[in-house]
């Protein structure tokens, strides 16, 4: 999604910009723009890439100004649609979307200005500079300006001649980095880690000023409002790519990292504490009778695998909605209920909506599990549990995963204990399945060279079905979703079972069908749906488990992975069909951490 990058500094403030959003590269983009400011107004913009905008920026020299990449919501992508948009001698940047834009442009259009975009932002610009009729300091603009936008943004002004910065926030990230010449807001912090690691995350409503030596903020309610200043401790190294050709790539193979820092806590424990999912947890995990888990897309995914665990476990109910679903849908409220939203971002506005929504039916036992501290959904829950995968930077997500998995399983056990459905030995076993789980993904990674292999297989195919049954059902979900994604290739995810009840209708040997067969109860009715698709000529791909009993036949290829990991068998079944979506996405030659269309972040509806 778009990504906001300003700065005013005793320094040249260019190259900030620029290398912010770089940083910011990842959230998804399709065009780029800085407006800046010595002492008139300069605007460049770009379609494309960052870089492209950096090479008319060359030579440039400031101390103030703003920079955006713009994901195409009201309007194509185009350099005329690009971001900054001005009004007079003022510049706006702006993520979200503006949900009355149409009535304030009639509005505007009415006053007498011309629209030289399709955006909404456009009328953001016009509507501050018809303010600054009547209320001629920029800050009090934007303050009323914000009382009249409806919709989720975070903006970022700026005014010829004038020494500030102005920003605001409602539904949208956007946070201040304090240094030491110069203060700086972003929508994300690897934007600013180059400059500092001093960080005040803006709540809803808040309006700032920021100038080279002093930063304001107003909170909605129009009072002086003191903001938590955090240290930031994101890694440099963390957003660097690194020896590796792409971040997909980097992060599937730093899964084990990831999974061993997320599962840190527990290193040395003999038993599970509910205190892992925070202060509160020991009350409010207490007597939990229902679970209702909240996400969108792969975090969905992670919630629909750990509905079987919960179930199976902890013999509580559990259900999965798609948050963009379940905050439209009246639905039966249970003030009881644990409602648990995972997000890798935090700020994904479905999720956080989702929450919102909950709770506003009076459901107040949230708990968020989630990759980023202190985001919107972190801070909108009551509990937290904070994967430490690290940043994510590629769009298809992989060890945010495999890290929500191993939180959801601690989850599962630690409500199974509550309520004393867990024996000291199980509880014991749990745990040791658990550490050992970073070795296990480290063996499975070794499987490239073979996968590899398949994907060629895989390039000119037009669709692709992916089956799996019980807790694996949701890992074929998912292998179908990292296809499609990033291979461009229509892949579905099925239950096996389901198949005779219409997808067989379109298997030929034109289809390639994925299947993942760990050696559990369910091998044997697998096999069955296996044997369905091969008497319909079907080209079978198979994700076995070293002791399953499946073997390579015409037509039938298996693959085994090395060790059987029972109930966590998911988080190592997952890691060849990431794998195996990469290597298809190499061949095509697509933009494999930043597929078209799609955005890391999803801030808007
Ligand atoms: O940040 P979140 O986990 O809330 O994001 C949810 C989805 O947008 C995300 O998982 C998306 O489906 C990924 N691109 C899948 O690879």
């Amino acid at each position: 999604m778009c990504g906001i990058v300003a700065a005013v500094a005793e320094r040249n403030i260019v190259p900030v910009l620029i290398e912010g959003l770089k940083k910011l590269e990842y959230r998804g983009y399709d065009s780029a723009g800085v407006a800046l400011l010595n002492p008139t107004l300069t605007r460049l913009r770009s379609v494309g890439r960052v870089a492209e905008l950096a090479a008319q920026a060359e030579g440039q020299v400031a101390h103030h100004g703003i920079a955006h990449t713009r994901w195409a919501t009201h309007g194509v992508p185009s350099q005329r649609n690009a971001h900054p948009h001005v009004s007079g001698g003022l510049a706006v940047v702006h993520n979200g979307i503006i949900e009355n834009y149409a009535e304030l442009k009639a509005e505007l259009q009415a006053a007498g200005y011309a629209f030289s975009s399709d955006t909404d932002t456009e009328v953001v610009a016009h509507l501050i500079s018809e303010t600054l009729k009547t209320v001629p300091e920029l800050f009090a603009a934007v303050q009323a300006v914000a009382k009249r936008l409806i919709g989720a943004y975070a903006i970022a002004v700026i005014r010829e001649w004038d020494d500030c910065i102005v920003v605001t926030r409602h539904g949208a990230p956007l946070l201040l980095g304090l240094g030491e010449d110069g203060n700086y807001a972003a929508s994300d912090a690897s934007a600013l880690i180059q400059v500092t690691r001093r960080m005040v995350y803006l709540e809803e409503g808040d309006v700032a000023e920021l100038k080279r030596g002093t930063v304001r903020i107003v909170g909605a309610d129009g009072t002086a409002a003191e903001r938590t200043v955090h240290e930031s401790t994101l890694s440099a190294d963390a957003v660097e790519l690194g020896d590796y050709a792409h971040y997909m790539q980097k992060e599937i193979f730093e899964q084990p990292q990831a999974l061993a820092a997320t599962l840190e806590m527990i290193g040395g424990a003999q038993s599970l504490t509910p205190n892992l999912f925070g202060v509160a947890a020991p009350e409010m995990l207490k007597d939990v009778k229902s679970v209702l888990i909240l996400a969108c897309g792969t975090s969905c995914h992670a919630g629909m695998v750990a509905r079987y665990w919960i179930e199976q476990l902890a013999g509580i109910p559990c259900t999965v909605e798609i948050a963009s679903e379940y905050r439209y849908r009246v639905s039966v409220p249970n003030p009881e209920q644990l409602v648990v939203a995972i997000s890798q971002s935090g700020e994904t506005a479905d999720t956080l909506a989702s929450v919102k929504h909950a709770k506003s039916l009076g459901m107040g036992r949230t708990l968020a599990l989630c990759n980023v501290p202190e985001s919107a959904i972190v801070r909108e829950c009551a509990l937290r549990f904070l994967t430490r995968a690290g940043p994510e930077i590629g769009v298809a997500s992989t060890k945010a995963f495999t890290t929500q998995l191993a939180a959801l399983f601690l989850l599962a056990a630690t409500l199974a204990k509550q309520a004393g459905r867990l024996s000291a030995d199980e509880e014991a076993k749990h745990l040791v399945s658990l550490r050992h789980l970073p070795v296990a993904v480290q063996k499975v990674l070794a499987l490239e060279p073979a996968i590899k292999a398949w994907a060629g297989r895989f390039a000119d195919k037009q669709h692709a079905l992916f089956l799996g049954r019980g807790l694996h059902y949701p890992i074929a979900l998912e292998g179908a979703l990292k296809l499609k994604e990033i291979s461009y290739i229509h892949a579905e995810g099925y239950p096996a079972g389901e198949l005779k009840h219409g997808p067989l209708a379109l298997v030929d040997k034109n289809m390639p069908v994925v299947s993942v067969a760990p050696n559990d109860f369910l091998l044997e009715k697998l096999k069955s749906n296996l044997k369905e698709v091969a008497a319909r000529g079907g080209e079978l791909y198979v994700f076995a488990d070293a002791d399953s009993a499946v073997d390579e036949e015409p037509g039938l290829h298996v693959l085994r992975l090395p060790e059987h990991y029972g109930l966590l068998s998911p988080v190592l079944h997952v890691v060849p069909l990431q794998l195996l979506s990469y290597h298809v996405a190499l061949v095509k030659g697509t933009d494999v951490d930043k597929p078209r269309n799609l955005a890391k972040s999803v801030t808007v509806e």
